[in-house]
């Protein structure tokens, strides 16, 4: 495996198996200079979102760093403030301006249950999510977005889409690392031909100090996130860990020379609850 080995959606769209994050990169020389480093180290997959407010300083580095628009794979995702019909296209378009492309690879829902839609009726996001599908799904059929899918839905979520859903979700992006494994949802995802992505591979960083890492680093003469990021591959998620040290970036990308024994896996389960949690979707206050 390496940074252009692929995954293949259910619509046959292939996606890089390590995603470079790009959230709490700030917009400017950071998040540029961040999202040029990984591409010169390799990587072709590249993570962001609207409430990143990185997408335009995300697009000029993919401008200037000459790689074809083919070869490169871009995520955006829809914030909690446009779950609707109308707005979710005009969020695509904004973030597609931002970005300075015609499409991306591909669009998420990035929350299911936005906080402000709780105040107005119960249950109101089950409708919300319908409507704003149905952008997503008429972004895909025009070409906007190469495929959709939806991050932080647990299954509750995802059956409610799936009653009025033409295009199933192509993707499931959502907190995954070995201190919060959500079985259940993994499994559905996977039942249901969804490509569990995931996200804060690192625990935003908190599992990085742990010491049971540390001895099977040691072990394999790698490195604590090295090891975290080869758990997520071993386990066939998509991983995606962000930096912002070009040293960090590049050798987080060294991670195809190694598979982790049964034995060290199961050691890294065991922290599980260690060093963080996902947010409950339904009670973050956002
Ligand atoms: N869909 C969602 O709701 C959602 C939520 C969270 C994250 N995400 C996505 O997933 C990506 C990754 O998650 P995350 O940002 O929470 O964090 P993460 O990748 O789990 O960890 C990033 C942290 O680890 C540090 N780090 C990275 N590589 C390192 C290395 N080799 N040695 C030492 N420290 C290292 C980074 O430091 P520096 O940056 O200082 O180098 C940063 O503080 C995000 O950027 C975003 O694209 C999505």
């Amino acid at each position: 495996m390496s940074l252009t080995d692929t995954y293949t959606l259910s619509n046959g769209h292939k996606i890089p198996v390590i995603g470079f994050g790009t959230w709490q990169s700030a917009d400017g020389d950071v998040a540029y200079q961040a999202v040029k480093w990984a591409l010169e180290a390799g990587y072709r997959h590249i993570d962001t979102a609207a409430i990143y407010g990185n997408e335009s300083s995300v697009g000029r580095a993919i401008k200037d760093s000459g790689i074809s628009r083919d070869d490169l794979f871009v995520t955006t995702k829809l914030w909690n403030d446009a779950h609707n019909y109308d707005k979710a296209k005009a969020a695509l378009d904004t973030s597609l301006d931002k970005l300075g492309l015609d499409y991306v690879d591909l669009y998420l829902i990035h929350w299911p249950n936005p906080a402000a839609l709780r105040n107005e009726q119960e249950n109101a996001w089950e409708s919300a999510n319908a409507d704003t599908w149905l952008a997503l799904e008429a972004a895909y059929e025009n070409g906007k977005a190469k495929a959709i899918g939806v991050s932080n839905f647990q299954i509750h979520h995802l059956e409610a889409l799936a009653k009025t859903q033409k295009i199933a979700p192509m993707v499931n992006q959502i907190f995954l690392n070995p201190s919060d494994h959500q079985n259940e949802l993994v499994a559905y995802n996977k039942a249901h031909n969804i490509l569990t992505e995931a996200y804060s591979p690192l625990g935003t960083g908190k599992l990085i100090d742990l010491s049971p890492v540390n001895d099977i680093a040691k072990k394999y003469n790698k490195s604590i996130p090295q090891i975290l990021i080869r758990w997520s591959l071993d386990k066939g998620f998509l991983p995606l860990p962000k930096s912002t040290h070009q040293e960090y970036i590049q050798a987080n990308s060294d991670v195809f020379d190694f598979a982790l024994s049964i034995e060290d896996i199961q050691t890294l389960d065991a922290l599980e609850h260690t060093a963080g949690e996902h947010l409950d979707a339904d009670k973050a206050d956002f």
